[in-house]
């Protein structure tokens, strides 16, 4: 096994308007294996979506380190952290943030040519991301002619496309209904299994974690059993 990222005592306060500081994240380490699917779960409030920005490199720790294949990111320069987001991970929200004028295909295109991917590369690699998603069939379609469940597979495929070294995925069944957010999950797993991508998820919803290759539970800004 390889980790691919490891926090190391990571810690995030936010100072709030009446100049009291609020700890999102005290201490927190932890490792994630390559080509695992790793859930980072709790209840809301407790520090998830902190914790995965962090991870990400859109946010900053306070305190601690974040080893992304072993360089702690927290000390690069912005521009290089500007490349890691662009380049090796990709995010998958809660809400959907497709364009709207735009077909599935064209999308996932325009999500490769943000990642610099080269004209002649780019129309193979979308099709085949649609296709690991299951929507070679529909990717002509608008975003308007499809289902909150077709949508995220979009979005899904748009984050894979380019090949990411980790996929973040901050509750992304959190707008659908049970059995579509399961499909989803189920997906990612696929998505791991069958083709060795690394994704980390945040979720609150218990029945999720089976799926999982390791689970960590947050409980108000710490990691516990
Ligand atoms: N930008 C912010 N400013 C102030 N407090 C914040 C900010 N972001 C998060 N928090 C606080 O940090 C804690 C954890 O939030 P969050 O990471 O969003 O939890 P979760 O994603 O598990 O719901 C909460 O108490 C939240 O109010
Ligand atoms: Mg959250």
């Amino acid at each position: 096994m390889e980790i691919i990222l490891e926090t190391q005592k990571l810690s995030r306060d936010f100072k709030i308007g009446d100049g009291s500081v609020v700890s999102a994240l005290k201490n927190v380490s932890i490792t994630m294996e390559k080509g695992q699917l790793t859930i980072l779960r709790g209840r809301s409030g407790s520090g998830k979506t902190t914790l995965i920005n962090i991870l990400g490199a859109l946010d900053q720790p306070t305190s601690g380190k974040v080893l992304f294949k072993g360089k702690d990111i927290t000390q690069f320069s912005e521009k290089k952290r500007d490349e890691i987001r662009r380049f090796d991970m990709s995010f998958v929200f809660q809400s959907v943030a497709l364009i709207s004028s735009m077909t599935a295909y064209e999308n996932v295109e325009f999500g490769l040519r943000l990642a610099k991917i080269p004209y002649d590369q780019r129309a193979e690699s979308a099709k085949e991301a649609l296709a690991a998603v299951g929507l070679e069939k529909r990717m002509h379609h608008m975003p308007g002619e499809m289902s909150g469940g077709e949508q995220q597979r979009v979005a899904i495929a748009r984050a894979i496309a380019h090949k990411p070294a980790v996929v973040f995925a901050d509750e992304p069944t959190a707008e659908l209904d049970t059995v579509t957010g399961l499909h989803v999950v189920k997906l990612f797993k696929d998505l791991v299994a069958q083709r060795g991508m690394t994704i980390i998820m945040t979720t609150h919803d218990p029945s999720m974690m089976d799926v999982a290759d390791q689970v960590y539970t947050l409980e108000d800004g710490e990691i516990v059993e």
